[in-house]
């Protein structure tokens, strides 16, 4: 695997520095021709669909109300955009997230507005909702539904007693539900969009672990002003990212699709994309993964499945599901899925129950 550490939250290093400057310059400009490209569609779709757009604006007054004017207590966690905290919106009673986003460096005013008037526009049932925004001097913030059960890296990772175990069937409809998530900004939006950050923590989940998409637009979105910052939002988190990316800066809906396949790894085999914490040959999931996907006896599957799920999974489901990710994460994107693909595979994968 030729990825590099490029997330910014967690401090990682590269240690191929030459290599990463030279991908990031290109994924920079890559991004630059995207970003005039995605912008010149925007105003196209803003003019023709002005009165579709649902994004309600919030006065900075309004949401230091909602959060108790950020208190500790309504803290939700922190990502690479900024701060999350739980509200209560006084005018609707309505529970939401609300997103205070890093001061420094965003791409100012109007290109704000329209990435976040656009997203107001994308809308489907596996996509977190955008309720509205604030945009007051210098504070750009961010106001979601608000997605009572967390993120899906909570559940897998983060385990603690008070959390009940992810078993096999609601695995299953989470990757099923991302997927659909997923072939919506791929193939239903207008202009289409290219997600560049799926990972477990950008995948919440609802009521009956029904699971969303968050951040789809804000990865576009991304600061600018010192490079470090803005390779890595490019660059997408490392453990996640496709090789092409990461070398050359290429974006297609096929890194999406490789990254789509490393959540679903860690859905099944309960490992994180990185885990420096483990033997080296297994501290990368993909690469752990590559040559067990190549066993003769399917028997020997099962040591790819999540050692928590105790055995409880159908032994036929463990290896469609792991053949749907082989072929996600293949090096060569050309060979990986489309999205509706994936969509049927899981889509079927999930509505069969398993009960023992
Ligand atoms: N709409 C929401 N409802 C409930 N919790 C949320 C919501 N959005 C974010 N969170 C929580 O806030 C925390 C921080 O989220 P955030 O998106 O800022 O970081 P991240 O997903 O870890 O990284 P990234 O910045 O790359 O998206 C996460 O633990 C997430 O579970
Ligand atoms: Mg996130």
């Amino acid at each position: 695997m030729s990825c590099f550490p490029c997330d910014r939250k967690r401090g990682k290093t590269t240690k191929d520095a030459k290599k990463a400057s030279k991908a990031t310059e290109k994924t920079q400009n890559a991004n630059d021709s995207l970003k005039e490209d995605s912008s010149h569609n925007m105003m196209e779709v803003l003019k023709n669909e002005s009165q579709h757009i649902s994004a309600q604006t919030f006065t900075l007054r309004e949401l230091v109300a909602a959060t108790k004017n950020f208190r500790a207590d309504c803290f939700l966690g922190e990502g690479g955009f900024g701060k999350v905290y739980k509200g209560r919106l006084e005018s609707s009673n309505q529970i939401v997230a609300i997103k205070q986003l890093d001061q420094n460096g965003f791409q100012g005013n109007r290109e704000f507005l329209v990435e976040v008037l656009m997203l107001s526009l994308l809308h489907h049932p596996n996509l977190v909702n955008l309720i509205g925004y604030c945009a007051d001097g210098d504070q750009r913030l961010l106001v979601y539904e608000y997605m009572p059960l967390g993120s899906l890296e909570d559940h897998l990772h983060d385990l603690n007693p008070e959390r009940k175990l992810l078993d096999w069937n609601t695995r299953m409809k989470i990757a099923a539900g991302a997927a659909k998530g997923l072939e919506y900004l791929h193939d239903k939006a207008t202009p289409p969009v290219i997600y560049r950050d799926l990972k477990c923590s950008n995948i919440l989940l609802g009521d009956g672990y029904y699971p969303k998409l968050s951040d789809f637009g804000l990865a576009k979105l991304g600061p600018v002003g010192d490079s470090t910052h803005v390779s890595t939002r490019v660059m997408g988190t490392y453990g996640y990212c496709a090789p092409e990316y990461a070398m050359t800066g290429q974006l297609t809906t096929k890194s999406d699709i490789y990254s789509f396949g490393v959540v679903l790894l860690e859905i099944i085999s309960g490992r994180r994309a990185i885990d420096t914490s483990r033997a080296a040959a297994e501290q990368n999931l993909v690469a752990w993964a590559r040559p067990l996907f190549k066993l003769k006896d399917k028997k020997k599957f099962s040591v790819m499945a999540d050692p928590m799920l105790q055995g409880q999974y159908p032994a036929r489901g463990l290896y469609q599901a792991l053949a749907v990710a082989a072929m996600c994460v293949q090096e060569q994107a050309a060979m990986r899925p489309l999205i509706s693909d994936v969509v049927t595979a899981l889509s079927y994968l999930a509505s069969q129950t398993h009960n023992t």
